[in-house]
């Protein structure tokens, strides 16, 4: 991870200290530039310190806007075409029309991780309502900007992948269909942010949010799946979860392997008393939890159908995806 993404994950140990030597006020200004960060916004690519838009951009006034998080590895970027549908899906729900074709879309993200030699990372897509005044209303904005950050996140420290995570229920209710629905994966994140502020001070990671009406819908930036029996289960789309690429995949592989999935609507009683439980996303991957609202899940570590998926994406992950070097 550059020095610059362990800051933004907030990492502080000594052993990531950047060494003093290498301080990038020192070096010259033209070795800075070669190592800084290229930053795509609307065709051009810009220094990290020069990526900027306009403080009236709607998508910094008032969250309108949509994005994706794609991860890339071992050269390749992972199931780009998905989410670039689903950027499509998110734009066409808010009435944004992205100004670049599907295609361009994919060649941007591809070329952004080019342009910054990224082999294995994590892109942030973002595409904003654009400039337009102080006023709501999107009609006066002129056009929308497509931003690519091609970057590293760690969303979890290591450990927690090896024993597993603590979560709890928050009080934040994930966020109504005929409201926002959270299948758009817009700019307006303060839901899921509510509910991480809550887990963060019940002294937890990650949260499981419950809808209006009770049932489990996913957790701040993951999808839920729990295994009981043998069998796999995890909340349907109606019950207010992001339709998740890593839960897809996840579906699929475990279907090829003979496991059964089901979605039927989940209470934190079956979560409780489930064998297994993992959370699912591009940022996490997939991670397993041990202990629920102070209930430990089955034995207390992750379990080995858990283990099994988590090998079985990990080398699906080294083989598929989108070259970026062809
Ligand atoms: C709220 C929410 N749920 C679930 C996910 C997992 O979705 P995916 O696997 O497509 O990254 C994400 C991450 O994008 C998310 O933000």
């Amino acid at each position: 991870m550059t020095q610059s993404a362990r800051q933004r994950e907030g990492f502080k140990t000594p052993s990531e200290t950047p060494n003093p030597r290498l301080h990038p006020r020192m070096l010259c200004r033209s070795v800075r530039e070669l190592l800084a960060m290229k930053i795509y916004i609307d065709g051009k690519y810009f220094d990290e310190r020069n990526a900027k838009i306009s403080v009236f951009d709607h998508g910094l006034l008032y969250g309108d806007g949509i994005f994706e998080g794609i991860r890339a590895y071992n050269s390749r970027v992972f199931k780009l075409k998905e989410h670039i549908d689903r950027l499509f899906y998110s734009a066409k729900a808010i009435l944004l029309t992205i100004p670049m074709s599907h295609a361009e879309v994919m060649a941007a993200v591809v070329e952004t991780c080019r342009q910054n030699k990224l082999r294995d990372g994590y892109i942030r897509l973002v595409v904003t309502r654009g400039v337009g005044g102080l006023g709501l209303n999107p009609n006066r904005c002129k056009k929308p900007s497509v931003i690519v950050i091609a970057d590293k996140i760690q969303l979890y420290p290591p450990e927690y992948y090896e024993r597993g995570l603590e979560i709890i229920t928050v009080p934040t209710v994930r966020n109504l269909h005929s409201a926002l629905n959270p299948a758009i994966k817009s700019l307006n994140y303060l839901n899921n942010i509510l509910a991480k502020i809550e887990a963060n001070n019940g002294g937890c990671e990650e949260a499981i949010m419950l809808n209006a009406e009770g049932f489990v819908s996913e957790c701040t930036g993951d999808n839920v799946f729990i295994i009981k029996n043998g069998e796999i289960f995890t909340p349907p789309l109606y019950a207010g979860a992001l339709y998740g690429i890593t839960r897809s995949v996840v579906i699929e592989m475990a279907r090829e392997n003979s496991i059964s999935v089901s979605e039927p609507n989940l209470t934190r009683y079956d979560l409780f008393n489930a064998d297994e439980c993992f959370l699912t996303g591009t940022g996490a991957e997939l991670i397993p939890v041990v202990k629920i609202d102070g209930r430990t899940i089955g034995t207390g570590k992750p379990g080995p159908i858990t283990n099994s998926l988590v090998a079985k994406y990990k080398a699906l992950t080294r083989v598929s995806g989108e070259p970026i070097f062809p």
